[in-house]
């Protein structure tokens, strides 16, 4: 069912100037959901997230915190590798820059640029803001203030420029003819839009700042934190090697996500460096939105961050990694609320999915002591529900290759309303009072229920896990098939164990 056999999916690496929050959990659950999927529909994944510790921010954070910048790296990474243990998130790396691979990996990327002559020393004089890493035109300020609200400040320094400004017209070439390299279509236009507005070249290199991978072969000049950082993205697959394995199989079947406040850096610096040093720009660029509290964006500077582990712990995991990508279409803004979480986890999991998976297994126990009836003769709704997950396999890919997530689940939660009702129309607590004829209808109702909840539990797999697990367990799989197995025959003979509750109610 694949229809992509290679897939790398990224996170941003996250900066380590503050304990991690709702946006960067939100980033790495998108990332897993979308491996786990194309992991099960038999691609080969990649999957790479990590942290981001060159910097005037993390530099500056230290210095505060009277700490080496090293020394507070070391400690900030903790809290970012627990979220991504505690998320049950499945990278197959977690990158750090501060690792020697990736010192040699950036080093022999800047290397590649200057001998392409991509790369000139020049003199900085411009805005800063430390809080985005970013250079600003005076152009772009509002009353002296950032476009993302950070404030600026005046930087006079010699650096060396990236020429930039020689990739206006490849770069516009490249997104004409891969419009599906940019998701959402909103950000692609913007992309476009900043493009056409005219390139300048980029200061890529700082010299007021030691904290940061060296310019080889110059005293006294780090590299500019962004060219840094996106390098990451190389430096996993093995990079200066391209002709390892892993480069050679996953570049540049990339599938890059990003905050929407970070596209720019990812879809006009990061293919035209890429295409400066001889390499194929990134497939897919997918800026998700920002989690808003009250409208305003989420974050530790703003103050109004949320605990990703309080949540976890008041709701559990598997509902907040349902409810975060259930509740809105990936790409655009949602704004948090406890009342809409716990709405979620009601209604959708515990009211619809729980209760289907209690209804049908308890009563399995009570009336065949937990063994799956041989079906007959199937009418039409048992076919339905039967072949649902047959049926849905290549929409539901459809959905991920998109990233539509919150369609992907609301057909799993209308099916799973439409198995509710089946079950009530069913009324197997009557036929089991009935004649021969009664039981085997019951009997091919119920079979063909737990049918549709192997394979509901399959599809519903990458978002809730652990949950899912429990499910596919219940109805006698030991281990979680790849989706294959989607609408395969049950093993009736099976006993099947004593169901147990999926979901707490909640508050
Ligand atoms: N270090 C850079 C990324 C370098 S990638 C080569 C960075 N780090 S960050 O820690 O500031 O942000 C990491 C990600 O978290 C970004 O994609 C950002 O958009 C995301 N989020 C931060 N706050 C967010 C919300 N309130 N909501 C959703 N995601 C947001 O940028």
């Amino acid at each position: 069912m694949s229809t992509q056999a290679c897939i790398y999916l990224t996170t941003p690496i996250f900066y380590l100037n503050a304990e991690p929050h709702i946006g960067h959990f939100y980033t790495v659950l998108v990332a897993d959901v979308l491996a786990r999927f194309w992991r099960k529909a038999g691609a080969r994944v990649k999957f790479v997230t990590g942290t981001d510790e060159h910097g005037s921010k993390v530099s500056q954070t230290a210095e505060k915190k009277g700490m080496t910048p090293q020394d507070y790296v070391d400690k900030m990474v903790k809290p970012f590798q627990k979220m991504v243990a505690d998320l049950h998130a499945t990278p197959d790396d977690f990158i750090r820059t501060t690792e020697p691979r990736h010192k040699a990996s950036a080093t022999a990327f800047w290397q590649t640029l200057e001998s392409k002559g991509q790369i000139y020393l020049g003199s900085y004089a411009g805005w800063y803001a430390v809080r985005d890493e970013a250079f600003y035109e005076e152009s772009e300020l509002t009353h002296g203030v950032a476009p993302s609200g950070a404030s600026v400040e005046w930087v006079e320094e010699p650096c060396y420029f990236f020429r930039l400004s020689h990739w206006e017209k490849p770069l516009l070439q490249f997104y004409a003819e891969n419009p599906e390299a940019i998701g959402p279509k909103s950000r692609y236009n913007e992309t476009l839009s900043f493009i056409k507005g005219g390139l300048r070249d980029l200061a890529v290199s700082r010299s007021r700042l030691s904290w940061g991978i060296p310019i080889p072969g110059v005293e006294g000049h780090v590299m500019y934190v962004w060219i840094d950082a996106l390098t990451n993205y190389l430096t996993v697959l093995g990079y200066p090697d391209i002709h390892s394995e892993a480069f050679q199989t996953f570049w540049p079947h990339v599938c890059h996500l990003v905050g929407k406040d970070i596209l720019r850096f990812h879809t006009v610096y990061w293919p035209a460096f890429l295409m400066a040093a001889g390499i194929a720009p990134p497939k897919r660029v997918f800026a998700h939105g920002w989690w808003t509290r009250d409208k305003q964006k989420i974050s530790k500077s703003l103050g109004n961050a949320i605990n990703p582990w309080e949540l976890l712990e008041q709701y559990g995991l598997d509902p907040v990694r349902y409810f975060f990508v259930r509740t809105i279409r990936l790409g655009q803004d949602g704004d948090f609320s406890e009342e809409a979480l716990n709405n979620c986890t009601h209604h959708e999991l515990a009211d619809t999915l729980g209760n289907l998976v209690m209804r049908v297994l308890s009563f399995l126990q009570k009336h065949t002591g937990g063994k799956i009836p041989v079906p007959g003769q199937l009418g039409l709704p048992e076919r339905t529900l039967r072949l649902w997950g047959q049926n849905r396999k290549r929409a539901f890919t459809q959905f991920m290759a998109e990233q539509r997530i919150d369609q992907y689940l609301e057909e799993i939660f209308l099916a799973l309303q439409q198995g509710n009702q089946y079950m009530t129309q069913l009324a197997p607590w009557v036929l089991c009072k009935g004649d021969e004829e009664d039981l085997q209808a019951m009997g091919t109702g119920l079979h063909t229920l737990v049918h549709f909840l192997h394979d509901v539990a399959l599809f519903l797999w990458p978002i809730m896990p652990d949950s899912c697990e429990k499910i596919l367990q219940q109805v006698g799989c030991l281990d979680v098939p790849d989706f294959k197995a989607v609408g395969a025959s049950l093993d009736t003979e099976k006993i099947l164990p004593v169901p147990v509750p999926l979901f707490a109610k909640g508050e």
